[in-house]
């Protein structure tokens, strides 16, 4: 049993799908142990609890600084006895400390075929808006291990969407969320829960 924290800032559409690959069975042997949010009105708190899952919000502004954030993130973390983090749409840039704690340990799932449209700044409705300024045809979505960069981390998961003419910000967003990231995210946690991922040399290989 693979047992995963998933940290969420929003709607938690993702978190959304890998709850339902553990209710429908196709996510088997994973069991999520706790949803942290840093926003109390984070409606993904509310997903989670109606899922008999634990889910608190631990608020950066409750504390006079990242270190001693990022430590209570941590404990609690460890006291769920987690073995994977996820990052579902978590909007706080974590700390070096705590990437190289948890180094191997951490997931993320990020809007657009890693590295087009990633990096600092690159979240939420400006990934998208950013591939329809530049014309590209195709975009999609990406998981990857989270490394002390921003999405430079080994990629584990791709998966790309086509653009169409019509497409603005929203429909895009939409349109990737459906066909790609609520896809390969419980797809990510599925290999990992299995053992078939492995890194070396800053990417993955899947066995
Ligand atoms: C998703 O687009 C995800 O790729 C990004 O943040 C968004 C979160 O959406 N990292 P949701 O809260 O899962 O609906």
């Amino acid at each position: 049993m693979l047992n995963i924290t998933v940290l969420v800032s929003g709607g938690g559409t993702n978190l959304q799908a890998v709850i339902d690959a553990i209710e429908n069975g196709t996510l088997k042997d994973v069991r999520i142990v706790k949803v942290i949010s840093n926003k109390e009105d984070a409606y993904a708190l509310q997903r989670a609890r109606q899922h008999g899952i634990d889910a608190e919000c631990i608020s950066p502004k409750n504390f006079t600084d990242r270190s001693g954030y990022f430590e209570t993130m941590s404990r609690k973390i460890e006291e769920a006895d987690t073995q994977l983090i996820v990052l579902a749409g978590f909007l706080v840039v974590l700390s070096g400390d705590f990437v190289k704690k948890w180094t191997g340990k951490i997931i993320n799932i990020h809007p657009s075929l890693i590295p087009a449209f990633c990096g600092d700044g690159f979240y939420g409705l400006k990934v998208h808006e950013n591939a329809l300024k530049r014309g590209v045809k195709v975009t999609g979505a990406t998981v990857h291990f989270v490394d002390e960069g921003t999405d430079t981390g080994p990629i584990i998961l791709q998966k790309a969407v086509e653009i169409e003419e019509d497409d603005t910000p929203v429909t895009l967003q939409k349109r990737v969320m459906e066909q790609a990231e609520w896809i390969i995210l419980p797809k990510a946690i599925d290999l990992i829960s299995k053992g078939r991922v492995f890194i070396k040399d800053k990417r993955t290989y899947i066995e």
